[in-house]
């Protein structure tokens, strides 16, 4: 307070004798008060000042009335100087409680706009998964075969060399086992590697079961050193085999022809190269007309207006040796398809690596 406050002072000081001017004194403090209320009400911390000036224990102007006013009042001025400074007190109180729960409420409608919930507003967007765009091919071309009546089974893909190879008329020393750059594991090596192809399936299925044979194997398949751009050291093959007491080399090409139109488009037309593997005779290399430029020649197909689909071949019958068929009595044929490489060239994908990495940019581009 500074000494230009009245309260700091006796009311003898200030010069007030009668019980007019005690009267006058206490109206001038009521309109400041009411005067500065209006005024500070709308700002937080000036509201706090206000309220310790007026209320506060020690320096409040209230405490100093009843100091400097009230208990140095001459005996005459006592009791009116009492009743006023109730009346102001009861006043103050009044008008800061009244002001109080104004800011409370206030405060509450504000908070109660700030959490309100806006039920207009869109909700937040979970996303979903899709099949990878190797499941989404499997799926697709498992499906063509299942539709003219192949079933699907799976293997292991820990394999020992005899189902690898031996069994699928690849001898030990035969070159055919160096292209395949065999995984062998370790410490059991030739005795167990990690099969190269899905063709293994085609000796345990005819193992297990009595002809007639239709099937197709999906799965995973393990090369070293292939870096290039259409193999990883894993990639995918779904190997097909059908064998029965009349199969020919019609069937087979009916079934080539098929798969090709169910895959690319009705407009789709197949040729078979000569080709060599040790588990078909004769062997053959699939091509197809381009599906981009249906053969005129594109990027695509290198303007050869030809795709390589996949090997295959009329089953080898040296092989039904191994699994106790009879080559007099039946026949069949067999193929084996790089699933990555089809899922690529029909949906445009141009880099391997990009079906491995899991990037979301890419994946959400097969829904
Ligand atoms: N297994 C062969 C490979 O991986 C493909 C194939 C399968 C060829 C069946 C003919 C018959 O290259």
């Amino acid at each position: 307070m500074t000494t230009s406050d009245p309260t700091a002072q006796t009311l003898e000081q200030l010069g007030v004798k009668t019980l007019e001017a005690v009267g006058e004194k206490f109206a001038e403090l009521r309109q400041r008060f009411d005067d500065q209320s209006s005024l500070h009400f709308s700002n937080r911390e000036n509201w706090q000042v206000f309220l310790v000036k007026w209320t506060g224990r020690k320096s409040g102007v209230l405490s100093q009335i009843t100091n400097n006013w009230l208990k140095m009042a001459s005996p005459e001025l006592k009791p009116v100087v009492g009743q006023e400074l109730n009346k102001l007190k009861a006043h103050v109180e009044s008008i800061i409680a009244e002001r109080q729960r104004a800011i409370e409420a206030a405060s509450e409608q504000s908070a109660a706009a700030r959490d309100k919930i806006d039920l207009s507003l869109p909700g937040i967007e979970r996303s979903f998964g899709t099949r990878h765009l190797i499941r989404q091919t499997f799926e697709e071309l498992q499906q063509i075969f299942i539709a003219i009546g192949f079933s699907v089974v799976q293997g292991p893909e820990i394999e020992t060399p005899y189902y690898n190879f031996e069994a699928l008329n690849i001898p030990e020393h035969h070159p055919a086992r160096d292209n395949m750059d065999t995984f062998y594991i370790e410490g059991v090596r030739n005795s167990h590697l990690l099969r190269t192809h899905t063709s293994p399936m085609q000796i345990r299925t005819m193992e297990k079961e009595k002809p007639p044979v239709r099937i197709v194997v999906p799965g995973k398949v393990y090369r070293r050193d292939n870096p290039d751009a259409t193999h990883g050291y894993m990639f995918h093959q779904i190997e097909g085999l059908a064998v029965d007491t009349d199969i020919t080399f019609c069937d087979f090409k009916g079934t080539v022809e098929y798969f090709a139109r169910e895959f690319l488009g009705p407009k789709t037309k197949t040729r078979l190269r000569p080709s060599y593997f040790p588990f078909t005779e004769p062997s053959a290399e699939v091509d197809a007309t381009c599906h981009v430029c249906g053969g005129k020649g594109c990027r695509v197909c290198k303007f050869s207006g030809w795709i390589e689909l996949f090997g295959a071949g009329m089953v080898n019958p040296a092989v039904y040796g191994f699994v106790k068929y009879d080559p007099e009595r039946l026949s069949g044929f067999a193929f084996g398809m790089g699933v990555d490489r089809l899922a690529m060239m029909k949906y445009g994908v141009t880099e391997v690596p990009l079906l491995f990495q899991n990037d979301l940019r890419f994946l959400r581009q097969f829904p």
